[in-house]
């Protein structure tokens, strides 16, 4: 596990502040190593973390190497099928096993001195240690880490004795399966990688508001009913409640619309999972949004999308237009984050405060970021 360290100085920031009162996390934490560090064991190392799709690991023997909280590991599907997170590391002199993704026929073999592992991370074969005392081949194995499936996707808890994953995804496989949306319908179609020079949670927070939604995305602000936009917060995820706007002959902001319908509701699901996670369910598409952090001021935000067959039969004009789509708002999102991790770097600014209307999602990131490192 992550060697302990010092976790730093929380004082600056009040957890107990009502949202009407509240401050926004100091400036210091979106830019301080030290905070990096502490996050990477103490909330990356301690939640449940989405690590590849079930499909990447379909067969046995399929694996996918990957870091959580700095730790390397790898996901491997086993000869019986199940599948299991094992740390990467061998236990002679530390090597990495195994480097990207690939199969491991029967056996993982470490490319430094050739111990051998089979697949469920036992030690199965070291060369020329017959001689070495209070020693047993047998005794040697990979640790293990949990893991669990959601929809299309395979998690992975570093914890001791974490919670099951799904508790803490709450009521959201209840509330998709009942919004007519079937996941099991849609299928993978793209993957696009993002690297982001800000903080993580300056891109967690931006996710968490609609607030900017008038100003930063002036088309999805066409598609969404602003002033019902809602978000709800329970203990490991929020729930932001986007309805499309009704669609209006007279309305010109109805015009020029994507999922414009007359007569028809549509609603789209956006949920945020604690700490880096977010679906986004439309009535065409799924996307999925996972926030990994590469340093102090530099995020990963990988997004993959997933469409139901009668949209992927339009054709790949349609697809692109539809991605182009998802791609503007990116492009808009990264431009205010990054804008905003310059200022956080200012010397003349310490925190800010929050609108009680609209920053209700950012205020619940907040305390569960000051409770994950107060631990
Ligand atoms: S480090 Fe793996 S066999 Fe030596
Ligand atoms: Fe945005």
């Amino acid at each position: 596990m992550p060697r302990p360290h010092i976790t730093p100085d929380l004082s600056d920031y009040d957890p107990n502040a009502p949202l009407n009162r509240a401050q926004t996390l100091p400036a210091r934490w979106y830019t301080e190593p030290a905070f990096y560090a502490t996050e990477q064991q103490k909330i990356f190392g301690a939640t449940w973390q989405l690590v590849a799709r079930i499909d990447q690991v379909s067969a046995p023997g399929d694996y996918l190497t990957f870091e959580l909280g700095g730790e390397p590991l790898v996901l491997i599907r086993q000869a019986n099928g199940q599948l299991a997170v094992l740390s990467n590391v061998c236990r002679h002199r530390a090597s990495l096993l195994l480097q990207g993704s690939g199969k491991a026929l029967k056996s993982m073999l470490c490319p430094y001195h050739g111990w051998n592992y089979d697949l469920q991370g036992k030690l199965s074969g070291a060369r020329e240690f017959q001689e070495a005392l209070d020693w047993k081949k047998e005794n040697v194995c990979l640790p293990r880490f949990s893991v669990d499936t959601f929809g299309p996707y395979v998690f992975a808890h570093l914890g001791p004795n974490p919670p099951a994953l799904s508790e803490t995804l709450g009521n959201i496989p209840r509330e998709i399966a009942e919004s007519n949306h079937d996941l099991g319908r849609f299928t993978f179609t793209e993957r696009r990688d993002y690297v982001i020079e800000c903080n993580w949670k300056v891109y967690v927070e931006n996710y968490q508001e609609g607030y900017h939604l008038p100003i930063v995305h002036p088309a999805l602000f066409r598609e969404v009913d602003y002033d019902r936009y809602r978000i709800d917060n329970y203990p490991t995820y929020s729930y932001h409640d986007a309805p499309l706007r009704k669609y209006s002959e007279s309305d010109p902001r109805t015009q020029n619309r994507r999922y414009g319908q007359a007569g028809v509701e549509l609603r789209t699901l956006y949920y945020w999972i604690y700490p880096n996670l977010m679906f986004n369910i439309y009535p065409d598409n799924l996307s999925m949004n996972l926030i990994v952090p590469l340093g102090p001021e530099k995020t990963l935000t990988r997004f993959e999308w997933f469409y139901t067959p009668e949209y992927l039969e339009k054709g790949p004009g349609w697809l692109q237009d539809n991605l182009a789509f998802g791609e503007q708002v990116q492009q808009e999102d990264i431009r205010i984050c990054e804008l905003v991790q310059r200022g956080l770097r200012s010397q003349t600014y310490h925190s800010g405060r929050l609108s009680p209307k609209r920053e209700n999602g950012v205020h619940h990131f907040h305390k569960l970021v000051h409770a994950s490192l107060s631990r």
